[in-house]
């Protein structure tokens, strides 16, 4: 990644250290951003600040971080290729989040579904941080002047934020961020529980079965895929209100690359038996060598410790001539 001429597009991401990978974080964003590399300056990030919006035990939050990083890798970024980081480390978020936070309504981060959501799941802990969540991860984006952000469909109302605030804060104070554009795949960008599959597939649900997670053995894989809840019709086939079938035939779809219409006549004549097992398998072998990275990676320690600091130390030199920017035109004095 040329630092000095930047000419190509920048893309920023993002991922909660909050335990292992979900198939949805993998379909919906992680599994893309290898790919993104070959075209795109990348720079990705373990966003281990917006973690502490919820109650952590602190001995535990610093393994998932280091793990979660190392999962990152073991899906296919290359901390040659593209910048790999952990948010913490980096001060300039925490900087370019309060100037954000001074051209950010009460009114709109009031309106975010995520806030909403998770105000009503952890009610003794509404914290400020839950609340400015969305400022934060603006400034994620805005540091980089990033172009671009791959996400998942839940991400989507965050990311409008983020522009609404770049555009504002260009209004007020003349030109200084790119307005990001959202990058969602068309398939996969809303990976359903197995279990309740008109709620989004989620890391926190309760409910183990409704969740397949990256690591998962084999066997675990194809156990949660038969008990999916499907329906009562036995044809697999995509249509209104089949909301388990469909999410299946989506991860299935997202997975092969095959079409919808592939899928139904591959799967025709045959029960639904049939097909989970397929489906469970292929997630299953797709994902096996995320497993092989993942273990590798982990046993090197200093390896992971050398890739995160230097990818901290090349994200904050990007993200620092922006900071020094954005304070000369809010009108801080300058010291250097
Ligand atoms: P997080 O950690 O919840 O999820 C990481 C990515 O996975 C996507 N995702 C899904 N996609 C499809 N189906 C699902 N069931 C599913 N669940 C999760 C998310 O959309 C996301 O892309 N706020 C962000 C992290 C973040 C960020 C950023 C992202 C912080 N700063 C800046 C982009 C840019 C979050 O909590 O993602």
């Amino acid at each position: 990644m040329s630092e000095a001429v930047n000419k190509k597009k920048v893309i920023f991401s993002g991922i909660q250290p909050t335990g292992t990978f979900t198939l949805g974080n993998y379909i919906g964003a992680v599994r893309n951003w290898g790919p993104l590399q070959e075209e795109y300056d990348c720079i990705y990030s373990i966003v281990d600040m917006h973690a502490l919006t919820v109650k952590r035990d602190p001995v535990k939050f610093r393994q998932q971080t280091i793990e979660s990083y190392a999962l990152l890798l073991a899906c296919g970024i290359d901390p040659n290729k593209s910048i790999a980081f952990i948010q913490s480390h980096n001060p300039s978020h925490a900087q370019l989040n309060w100037i954000l936070a001074c051209s950010t309504q009460f009114g709109e981060l009031s309106r975010m579904t995520q806030f909403k959501d998770k105000s009503k799941k952890h009610p003794d802990d509404v914290n400020a941080g839950l609340f400015t969540y969305p400022v934060l991860m603006a400034a994620d984006i805005l540091a980089y002047n990033a172009d671009l952000v791959p996400i998942g469909a839940d991400q989507k109302q965050h990311l409008e934020l983020a522009r609404n605030i770049a555009v504002r804060f260009n209004q007020r104070f003349g030109d200084m961020f790119t307005v990001p554009e959202p990058y969602i795949p068309k398939v996969g960008a809303k990976v359903m529980s197995l279990q309740e599959p008109t709620k989004k597939m989620s890391k926190s649900d309760e409910n183990q079965n409704a969740v397949i997670l990256i690591l998962d053995d084999k066997d675990t894989i194809i156990r949660k895929f038969k008990r999916a809840v499907t329906d009562s019709e036995a044809v697999v086939k995509y249509a209104d209100g089949k909301d388990g079938i469909n999410n299946l035939i989506t991860i299935y779809s997202a997975v092969t690359g095959k079409s919808v219409a592939e899928i139904e006549s591959e799967f025709d004549g045959k029960g639904y038996g049939d097909f989970k097992l397929a489906v469970g398998e292929t997630v299953a072998d797709h994902l096996a060598p995320v497993r092989d990275n993942f273990a590798r990676l982990l046993a090197d320690r200093n390896y992971l410790k050398e890739c995160y600091t230097e990818g901290a130390q090349r994200a904050f030199k990007l993200s620092n001539r922006v900071i020094s920017k954005a304070h000369r035109k809010v009108g801080f004095v300058d010291y250097r």
